[in-house]
Parts: C-alpha cells; structure tokens; sequence
C-alpha cells in the first residue's frame, strides 16, 4: 500500500462534518481501495474547539488558526469549508497554494469572486485546486464538463443552481401559497438561511453560472457580467398564469457563448411544462450542456446538505490520492481567458408581463401605444377577472424581440396611473427547442 493522504479540513460546518463522517466511515474501506493508499484525516480546524458537533476530534491535531494547517508538514490536502470570499477562507488557500498544497474547496463566492487571483496562484504552484462541491452540491457537473465532456466545443450551459429557490417556486405552485408565507416554510425546513438575500435574490446562483462558464468555455469566471434577477417578486399569480399557458417558473442560470460576446443571467424564466427542467422540482439541482458532438446533456440532483456536498467533496480527494487532478478549469490556468460579455439588451427572446392595472377603458390602449412606440409586438394578452375601477391582473406575452426594448417599455409603462404596481417582467426561455 502506498503512504497515506493525510487531510487537514478547515470548518466544521454543515458539509465540513459531513466529509469529516465520511471519510471517518469509509477511508479503511472502498475509498482506499479506489484511492490505492490510505486516506485520513490528520488535523482540523474551526472557530469553537468546544462546540458539541456529533464527530470525534479527539484523535486529530487541532489548529486555533485555520491558516495554521497550509503550514502542518503533516497535511497533504488543505480542505476549506469555511466560506466566504474574503479573509481566513482566500488566506488558507494562498497560503496552502503557495507551500505546493493540494487545496480542496466548496467555495463558490471565492472562486467566483476571485478567479483572477486563484489562477495566479495556480500559475506559480506545485500544488492544484479542485471545487466539484463549488456547483450544485453532490452533481458531478464540473467533473462532467471538464472530464466527460471535454471533448465538445460547448455553447451553453443553463440550469437550476440553487434549491432554496426551486423548493420555494415548487411550493408556490403546489399550494398556491405567497412567497413569504412558503420562505418562512422553507426556513423552517432549514432549506432557507435566516437571511436568505444570497439565494433569493440569485447571487449564489450568480456565483455557481460563472464558474461553471469558465470551465464550459475556457474563460475566467466573470461574476460581474452575470445579469441577476431574483425570486421575491414573483407572485402566485405569475406561477397561475405561467401554468395556463402551459409553462413553470423556474429560476435558471443560463450562460451562453454567442458571436457578440458571453452571456451570463440567473433570472426567473417560464419554461415549457414538457421541457424535462420543468419538472425538476423541490431542493434539486439541474443543469444542462450543450456540446457540439455530444448534443445536450442534463445532469441533476442534490444541490446542497452536508451529505451530497460531503460526497463531492470526497471525490476531489479521491482524485489527489489518485495522482490525477485536473487543473480547475481543466487547462492550464494561463489559458484561461477573458472573455467579452455580451450586452444583455440585444439579448433576444420573448416575456411575460404580469401587470396590476385598474380596470378602466382606454388603459390597455395607453399600454399598446408604448409597446408600439418601442416596437414591443404582443402574442396574447389575457386578463383574468372584470371589476370596473379595481386592479386586476393583465398578462401580456411578446413576439421575439431585444430585452433593451422590452425594459425601456416596462419603464414607461410602470409611470402610467393606470398601473398600480411594479410590473414583473419574466422570459421565457425555450431553449432553442419547441418541446
Ligand atoms: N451547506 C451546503 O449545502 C453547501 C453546498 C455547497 C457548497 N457549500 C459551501 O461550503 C462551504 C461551507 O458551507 P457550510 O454550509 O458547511 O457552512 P457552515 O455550516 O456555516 O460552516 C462553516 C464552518 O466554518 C467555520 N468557520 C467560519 N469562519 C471561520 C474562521 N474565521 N475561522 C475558523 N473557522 C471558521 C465555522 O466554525 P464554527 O463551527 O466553529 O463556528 C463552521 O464550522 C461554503 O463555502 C459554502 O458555500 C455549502
């Protein structure tokens, strides 16, 4: 047997325990059959030495400091599941990266946010950096872009990244419920952070498409080029109306490669009930690939918990006890490039418009007159109630058009009386499919 991988994890959390029980209940087992050496866990480090956490530590070398373990002799891997971009979490990895360490995270927020850093690093080091736990949790989707699909030019790579997001919309349309009553259900469940702003508001979302942008098209991640609409708006008469024209709301990250630059949005789009992401409901992930050999590939599952992520994480070990990492964006890092964003107003595609107007004559003319002048063309229009001077609820659908027109519409259209509430603009996004 060859010498052990000694592991030093740093956090303790919710996936930080699950890789500590996971390696603690199989490492004498399959995973070193599958890794042909040892794997165990040499030190730890966390915030509260005494906090009651379910795993003995009592056999590991403890680090107060958790940078203190990219210096521990005696640790081979430095695994970070601490979160968070800035501070101890991005000092760890430097530190390990620079000492020649193997780094394993499930950072998205870093990787998103500091790519360009982590590529330099990379640059300079012996050591490697993998992050399958960085994107939709226990899916082997990194692995599957860069490994089982490495072999197709990639256009576009879109799905369900976060399953705060798709509970809350699951629920929503099953029980008719409001946003917040099913947030705060959400909550309860655990599913949803006591502040859930990051995935409601799409930015974990955010973080995951550009990592998952980099690898598909060989770029560095941009997060700042990522277009981001969130969930909150969204009412359960959206989700009612969206059904009667035969589609779901589901909040998708989509980045694609087109001729004018890289597009990257997570927004709530309508899908057409019989695409297969349609009914991919609750906590689960979902994102597709299109490759240009392999035609397009969806892969789904667990996006988060401690198990799934644990999983993943593990995985990446196993590759380091296996001698066979592959670089994070699987090229060398100095190939990675900047790619230009492209600009999301010439972004074509056709809306639903959920507006609450009062019932009077003449207001959907007023409403015409702007869509005409900013050469909106409108599919149908349906409006659900009659109550002669009160709001009622008018959805509008659009024929294909530029999303910079369709906003400066929405803007205009949000200053007439007759609107008594923010419009809410949603896309529909078909996939280039008619399914
Ligand atoms: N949870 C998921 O389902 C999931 C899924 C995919 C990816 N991730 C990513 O995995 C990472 C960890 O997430 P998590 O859910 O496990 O978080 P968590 O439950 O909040 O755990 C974070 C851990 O890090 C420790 N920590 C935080 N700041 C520290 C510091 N300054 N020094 C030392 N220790 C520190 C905490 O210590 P104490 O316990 O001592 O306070 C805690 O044990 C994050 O990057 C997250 O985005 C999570």
């Amino acid at each position: 047997m060859n010498a052990p991988l000694k592991i030093g994890i740093a956090g303790l959390g919710t996936v930080g325990v699950g890789v500590f029980r996971l390696l603690v209940e199989h490492a004498a087992g399959f995973i070193s059959d599958r890794s042909q050496r040892p794997v165990v866990v040499a030190a730890v480090s966390s915030r509260d030495k005494g906090k009651c956490r379910g795993i003995d530590i009592s056999k590991v070398r403890w680090h107060d400091n958790p940078v203190a373990l990219a210096d521990d002799e005696d640790v081979d891997v430095v695994v970070e599941l601490m979160g968070g971009s800035e501070g101890v979490a991005f000092d760890l990895i430097r530190k390990a990266l620079e000492n020649g360490k193997h780094v394993v995270t499930a950072n998205k927020a870093l990787l998103a946010l500091r790519s360009v850093e982590i590529l330099e690093l990379l640059k300079k080091s012996k050591g490697t950096l993998s992050c399958e736990a960085a994107v939709a949790g226990g899916v082997p989707i990194i692995k599957g872009i860069r490994e089982g699909l490495a072999a197709n030019k990639i256009s576009a790579v879109y799905g369900i990244l976060n399953g705060t997001c798709n509970f809350i919309l699951s629920e929503m349309r099953s029980t008719g419920c409001d946003f917040d009553d099913v947030l705060k259900e959400a909550q309860v469940k655990g599913y949803a952070e006591a502040d859930p702003s990051f995935d409601i508001d799409g930015i974990d979302s955010g973080h995951k498409l550009s990592i998952l942008a980099g690898l598909a098209f060989g770029c560095v991640p941009d997060f700042s080029s990522v277009h981001i609409r969130g969930i909150s708006n969204i009412s359960p008469i959206d989700i009612e109306f969206a059904e009667d024209l035969g589609y779901r709301v589901k909040l998708l990250g989509i980045a694609r490669r087109t001729e004018k630059g890289i597009e990257q949005s997570v927004e709530p789009c309508l899908v057409p009930e019989s695409a297969p992401i349609a009914s991919v409901d609750g906590t689960l992930n979902a994102v597709y690939v299109d490759g240009d050999y392999v035609g397009n590939v969806l892969f789904t599952g667990e996006g988060a918990g401690g198990e799934p992520t644990a999983s993943a994480v593990v995985a990446d070990i196993i590759d380091v006890a296996r001698g066979r990492v592959l670089p994070f964006l699987g090229m060398a890092s100095s190939k990675a490039e900047i790619l230009k964003p492209a600009d999301i107003n010439e972004r074509i595609g056709s809306y639903f418009l959920r507006l609450i107007m009062l019932d009077q004559m003449g207001v959907l003319a007023d409403v015409s007159a702007i869509l005409r002048d900013c050469c909106v063309s409108i599919e149908s229009v349906l409006q659900r109630g009659h109550s002669f001077g009160q709001p009622v609820p008018v959805i509008l659908i659009s024929h294909e058009m530029s999303e910079g027109g369709m906003l400066k519409a929405v803007k205009l259209i949000s200053k007439l009386k007759s609107v008594v509430k923010s419009p809410h603009l949603m896309r529909i996004e078909t996939f280039g499919t008619i399914y």
